[in-house]
């Protein structure tokens, strides 16, 4: 989390850091800054706490003018959310921005103010910016006291560092995402994301961990330090990303709708790239592997449902881990075995610290991935995009379809089998049924009119829809703030049934597998006085509206093991219209971030 972007070279930064800012808010948005470097070397920070509209507002009324620029867009870890400690912290030496966590922040800030040093800020970034000071203090060298000072702190960040002594940035990481690049006019840009760079530069560079990257403006290039000031060649070259459009609302109030209304036409072209691999994964033998599936979050519950497709497909085994769990446990891992990573931004710490992992135990890994060029995509041996596009709204919706549908394909292709295959006709079926549930959009709202004040929402499902009850509560709480929970439908008698009152909704999702138990399930709840929103098959209706007091009917046929993808987008517009009823900021909700580059 936390978006920085810097830029150096011949023109004034400032818009251009204020655009790349723009685009990363998504990364975090408790409070925003920029600094920027006067012509006598003196350095000057604006910083604003909340978005960056708020920065906006400062610049405007300041309108700072300089050729180097570094900002930041912050999801606080240490320290409260204020404009103390928001981004850039600097003094008059040294102005920096900070991606990721210290570790050892504590001690490290112990051991500085007992030397007498005075922190301006509660943030563990401060840290190094008065590592910095006191080292360039000793050495008056850049890239050693950088140098020393990364050596000193413990976890995954980035910084980027501007400096009075030139017009040059430096940066550096460890195990946190950053990139740099060059425009053919020999402007020079680093920041955390690509996604900031996209149209400004020729190429992307990506240095690696422990790599000082030296953006010198005045040769009009980037070049690359080992640790020891030694020139390295530790960085990787790539070519800029297609040119994508800054991606806006169009006709959409929100980017959550617009993204939720993109998905019949994703799903379509998904068909259109519908074809068999040359080569398997796996080639037909007696030891089959063991997969490993890991995510967080929404890309865990993908994760689910793609389990559920390799066991109805294939003879294979599979587990689906938590990525920020995994690490803590004894996993028994064997050298054929194969993990596959689940994530839309390709760098969530979690998820990237456990695809290190296994890439350390010599198993082949897969990525299910959005963002092309991410640090999984350049982490695993093999990557399949979703090619879902650009998703902003912090709440993924379309990110999800797609990470399930490349499961499905992958699931049918992975190995040669005899097994079970459904093939692309479900997924030209649930394009257009996803197109007719939009639809039917108003219902769904006016479901969402009535029920919106209870206390709390109970998602339950039984089998492929267990997954679809989890992202359905985890959407719901998320961006409506409200309690929510995904439940098997069995499980509730084992205890949840206790929280069951008239303020308490039940959102029954009773599909025709296991209807006649699921339904069983809801009207024990009913029974309790719980609200009832079936979420069912239509050919049922008579039979479900008995005892529910919603019900939206819907169209199984034909869509085989991919309904759960349907229902999911019904869910979808339900969270939605709560949350607009509740008035929250829907597609950036509180305390969140869209890619959570912390552990
Ligand atoms: C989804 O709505 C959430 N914002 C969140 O759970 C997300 O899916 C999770 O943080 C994983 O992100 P990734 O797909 O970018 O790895």
């Amino acid at each position: 989390m936390c978006g920085i972007v810097g830029t150096t070279g011949m023109i004034n930064g400032v818009d251009i850091v204020l655009e790349g800012l723009t685009r990363l808010e998504y990364r975090g948005y408790d409070s925003a800054g920029l600094s920027v470097r006067n012509p006598d070397g003196s350095l000057q920070v604006h910083r604003r706490e909340g978005k960056i509209e708020h920065l906006k507002n400062l610049i405007e009324q300041k309108k700072p003018v300089s050729s180097v620029v570094i900002g930041h867009t912050r999801w606080a870890t240490h320290g409260v959310v204020n404009e103390q400690n928001a981004h850039p912290h600097g003094n008059d030496l040294f102005s920096i921005v900070h991606n990721g966590i210290i570790e050892n922040a504590y001690e490290i800030k112990q051991e500085l103010m007992n030397e007498g040093i005075v922190f301006q800020s509660d943030t563990d970034s401060e840290v190094f910016l008065q590592l910095l000071t006191l080292y360039f203090k000793q050495t008056q060298n850049i890239v050693k006291s950088i140098a020393k000072s990364f050596e000193r702190v413990k976890g995954n960040s980035a910084f980027v560092i501007m400096s009075k002594m030139d017009e040059h940035l430096y940066a550096i990481k460890h195990g946190a995402p950053l990139v740099c690049g060059e425009s053919a006019q020999g402007q020079l840009y680093v920041s955390s994301d690509p996604y900031a760079l996209t149209g400004l530069t020729q190429n992307l560079i990506f240095p690696e961990n422990s790599v000082i990257a030296h953006l010198n403006s005045d040769e009009q290039k980037i070049s690359f330090y080992e640790l020891n000031s030694k020139l390295s060649k530790r960085y990787k070259v790539e070519d800029k990303l297609d040119h994508q459009d800054v991606v806006s609302k169009g006709e959409f109030e929100h980017f959550m709708l617009k993204e939720i209304h993109e998905q019949p036409l994703l799903v379509q072209q998904f068909c259109h790239r519908w074809t068999e691999p040359e080569k398997r994964v796996i080639e037909q033998s007696s030891d089959l592997p063991h997969l490993f599936i890991f995510g967080c979050g929404t890309a865990w519950h993908a994760g689910l449902s793609i389990k559920n497709f390799i066991e109805k497909k294939t003879e294979l085994r599979c587990s689906v881990e938590l990525a920020s769990e995994f690490r803590y446990r004894q996993p028994k891992l064997r050298k054929n075995d194969i993990a596959i990573f689940i994530s839309q931004s390709g760098e969530t710490a979690d998820t990237l610290a456990s695809a290190q992992l296994c890439r350390e135990e010599g198993i082949q890994t897969l990525s299910i991935v959005n963002v092309k060029g991410s640090t999984l995509y350049r982490t695993c041996d093999q990557n399949y995009l979703i090619q879902a596009g650009p998703e902003i709204g912090v709440a993924s919706t379309k990110a999800f379809t797609m990470q399930v549908l490349t499961g499905y394909w992958l699931s049918e292709n992975l190995i040669q089998n005899k097994s079970l295959k459904s093939g692309i006709k479900p997924v030209e079926v649930l394009a257009q049924r996803i197109q007719e549930l939009l639809g039917r959009s108003q219902e769904i709202q006016k479901i969402a009119e009535e029920v919106y004040s209870k206390k709390s929402f109970i998602f339950t499902g039984r089998g492929d829809y267990f997954p679809i009850a989890l992202e359905g509560a985890l959407k719901l709480k998320e961006i409506a703030y409200v309690h929510a929970e995904g439940y098997a439908a069995g499980e509730l008698k084992h205890g949840p049934i206790a929280l069951i009152d008239s303020e308490v909704v039940n959102i029954a999702i009773i599909a025709p597998e296991l209807m006649d138990k699921t339904l069983s399930n809801a009207v024990e709840v009913k029974s309790r006085k719980g609200v009832i929103f079936t979420v069912g098959d239509e050919k049922q209706a008579v039979q479900m509206k008995e005892f529910s007091d919603y019900f939206l009917g819907l169209n199984f046929e034909g869509l085989a093991e991919l309904a759960p993808l349907y229902v999911n987008v019904a869910l979808q517009i339900f969270s939605y219209y709560v949350a607009k009823i509740k008035g929250t900021d829907i597609d950036k909700p509180r305390n969140l971030a869209k890619s959570v580059t912390v552990e």
